[in-house]
């Protein structure tokens, strides 16, 4: 027990963040009789989670029955120019199908094949169309189940709580963290034998994004505070097509989905671009003619209720529009650099001229009503607009691949903040399954901690002291700097420095700026209250976002060479010998302006049998 005056609970398990990670470890550890408690900074059933759109990838083999295990693993690698964590890549493309049918059986609807197996559609990277899908509402759809098996269980959940930092006991280990209620500004402490992360990512660091207000790195930065190490951190994923106009929505996600169901990109003078950036890697699977793309999405069209998807089970050359993300967004802002671009800045993603306006609103409603909710377009009628957006983390928190185990005692990760599953680059759909196989997965881990018996038997009093001194700091600040300037200037220099496309200039600019930023946000002021007190919730998030944000600009430098999401004008090519290693991160000092050591760590070496998989394409 702590002798604190605030408010204080005690749990086995304590998880922060509610997305679909979350709810997962949540019931996985509520099922072997422990008591969980979940803390989100949000509200339960808003998450990022509901950002992929278009489907969960897993290789069920419901379109393509030649689709297996071993083919998503080997997707999976490819597209994360395999800086991948092997081990994290095979159990995830072993165990995904797995759990797909678990979130059927617990109530999630998918679409149907006319045989009454759950449809899967075709997605960026994936040799065969692999996403289970709730027509482009899946992540939704996820979430809402998880969140009605987490409530049924009887499971706590602490909305609106923002959590500050990681609380150790006297021997170092996790137990448990401190942080306060949104509406009131109380204090509040929760202790804990383990504590698992699922807080999600870091894209609001950038100016374009799809990422809403809660993503502003929390669990990878109180993570790095805490001892762990990052690893991957300059690999951040753009998602090629967020719209661009109007301003007021620019980033909102465009799902990969579309393309998936036929839509296809083309440049200002209508020209499809995408054939003319097919890397060797993927020139034997890619159509590279119209005449042949077009068959191949006739042959895929799901138009008259699939009889032609089962009819036609080979996979074919898949249109260059089904590139990785990475591709396409570096092929998509390449063209708009040369002037190619629409007068917003993006280019154009037509569906309507290729499926009828019935399909569209049946299979893409959010994607209709989207558009035509905010930009008036119809999309049955009209191409849109859209543009490289801030999407997804690939690196994060590195763990034990089996357990989530981080090197902290008693910390685990699991989702987003995890590093290693994706290596470079994530392929769409891969997220969704990555929550469910990693968070049962943390779930388990935890349990399997508290039962060895070591878990933390202290609170360390001192380290919640200094966490709420801290966040109180800017109230005490009668002419400081306005929390919103700093953000605003940080999504700037992120955007302009440490985007798509990166120089050594730029990022050593960045890491001067973010030096900067680390003195501005010791002195930010906020005036009134402590209840709904935006101004000050954002203080309290600066020291995240500026963590992460330095990880970022910092792993960069260090990776002299363009590979998946990390692409350097300066370096152009992969180097063989650089994708031998991860970065990892260290926090020198504990605290967040304490200064962050890279460390070069060699990647795992694969067994022989995983890497024949590979062979062809190396
Ligand atoms: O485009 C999408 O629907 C996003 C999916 C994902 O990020 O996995």
């Amino acid at each position: 027990m702590t002798d604190s005056t605030y408010e204080h609970h005690e749990y086995d398990v304590l998880i922060i963040g509610a997305g679909g990670a979350g709810l997962r470890a949540a019931i996985e550890a509520g099922q072997r009789g422990l008591k969980v408690g979940i803390v989100t900074k949000s509200l339960l059933g808003k998450a990022h989670t509901v950002m992929a759109e278009g489907g969960i990838a897993a290789a069920m083999g419901n379109v393509h029955p030649e689709d297996n295990w071993m083919v998503h693993f080997r997707d999976t690698m490819r597209g994360g120019k395999y800086l991948n964590n092997y081990r994290m890549a095979e159990l995830h493309a072993k165990e995904s199908p797995e759990r797909v049918w678990e979130l059927e059986q617990w109530g999630a609807l998918f679409d149907r094949t006319k045989d009454g197996k759950i449809l899967q559609r075709d997605f960026g990277g994936h040799r065969y169309a692999r996403l289970a899908h709730v027509g482009d509402r899946t992540g939704l759809e996820l979430i809402r189940t998880l969140q009605q098996k987490v409530v049924s269980m009887g499971t706590d959940v602490f909305m609106e709580c923002k959590v500050l930092q990681l609380v150790h006991d006297a021997e170092g280990r996790i137990a448990g963290c401190v942080g306060y209620w949104r509406a009131t500004g109380e204090f509040v402490t929760f202790q804990a034998k383990t504590v698992i992360l699922a807080t999600g990512g870091i894209g609001r660091s950038w100016k374009f994004t799809s990422n809403s207000w809660e993503s502003t790195g929390d669990g990878h930065a109180m993570a790095l505070w805490a001892g762990a190490k990052l690893i991957d951190m300059e690999c951040v994923q753009f998602h090629p097509t967020g719209m661009v106009w109007p301003h007021s929505v620019r980033g909102l996600l465009v799902t990969e989905g579309v393309r998936g169901d036929g839509g296809v990109l083309r440049n200002s003078l209508g020209e499809r671009f995408m054939f003319n950036y097919v890397a060797p890697m993927f020139r034997a699977e890619t159509a590279d003619s119209e005449e042949e793309a077009d068959k191949w999405y006739d042959d895929h069209s799901a138009e008259e209720e699939a009889d032609k998807w089962y009819d036609d089970h080979s996979a074919g050359r898949r249109p260059p529009e089904l590139l990785p993300r990475d591709e396409v967004a570096r092929a998509i802002n390449t063209e708009v650099k040369a002037g190619r671009g629409s007068a917003h800045g993006g280019v154009f993603l037509d569906i309507a001229s290729r499926r009828s306006a019935e399909f569209i609103r049946r299979r893409l409603p959010s994607m209709y009503h989207q558009f035509m909710e905010l930009a008036g377009v119809d999309i049955t009628r009209e191409p849109m607009e859209i543009g490289p957006t801030c999407h997804y983390m690939m690196g994060g928190v590195q763990v034990d691949a089996d357990s989530e185990a981080t090197i902290v005692p008693g910390l685990f990760a699991a989702g987003e903040v995890g590093g290693g599953m994706h290596g470079a680059n994530r392929l769409g759909g891969n997220s969704l399954s990555d929550l469910v196989v990693f968070g049962r997965r943390a779930g388990i881990g935890a349990a399997e901690y508290i039962e060895a018996g070591d878990a933390a038997t202290s609170f360390d009093q001192g380290e919640v002291d200094g966490a709420i001194k801290e966040a109180l700091a800017p109230f005490e600040r009668t002419d400081g700097e306005n929390p919103y300037d700093v953000q605003h200037d940080l999504q700037e220099l992120m955007q302009d420095n440490v985007g798509i496309i990166r120089t050594a200039t730029e990022l050593e600019l960045a890491i001067q700026k973010l030096d900067e930023f680390t003195d501005r946000v010791k002195n930010v002021s906020v005036k009134g209250s402590r209840a709904y007190n935006p101004g000050w919730n954002l203080a309290t998030d600066l020291p995240s976002m500026i963590t992460v944000s330095k990880c970022v600009a910092m792993g960069a430098i260090r990776r002299k060479e363009s590979r998946g999401g990390h692409t350097r004008a300066d370096f152009p090519n992969a180097d063989p010998e650089l994708g031998k290693l991860n970065f990892a991160q260290r926090s020198e000092g504990g605290h967040w302006d304490s200064p962050v050591s890279v460390h070069e760590a060699s990647i795992l070496i694969m067994p022989a049998e995983l890497k024949a998989l590979l062979e062809e394409d190396q």
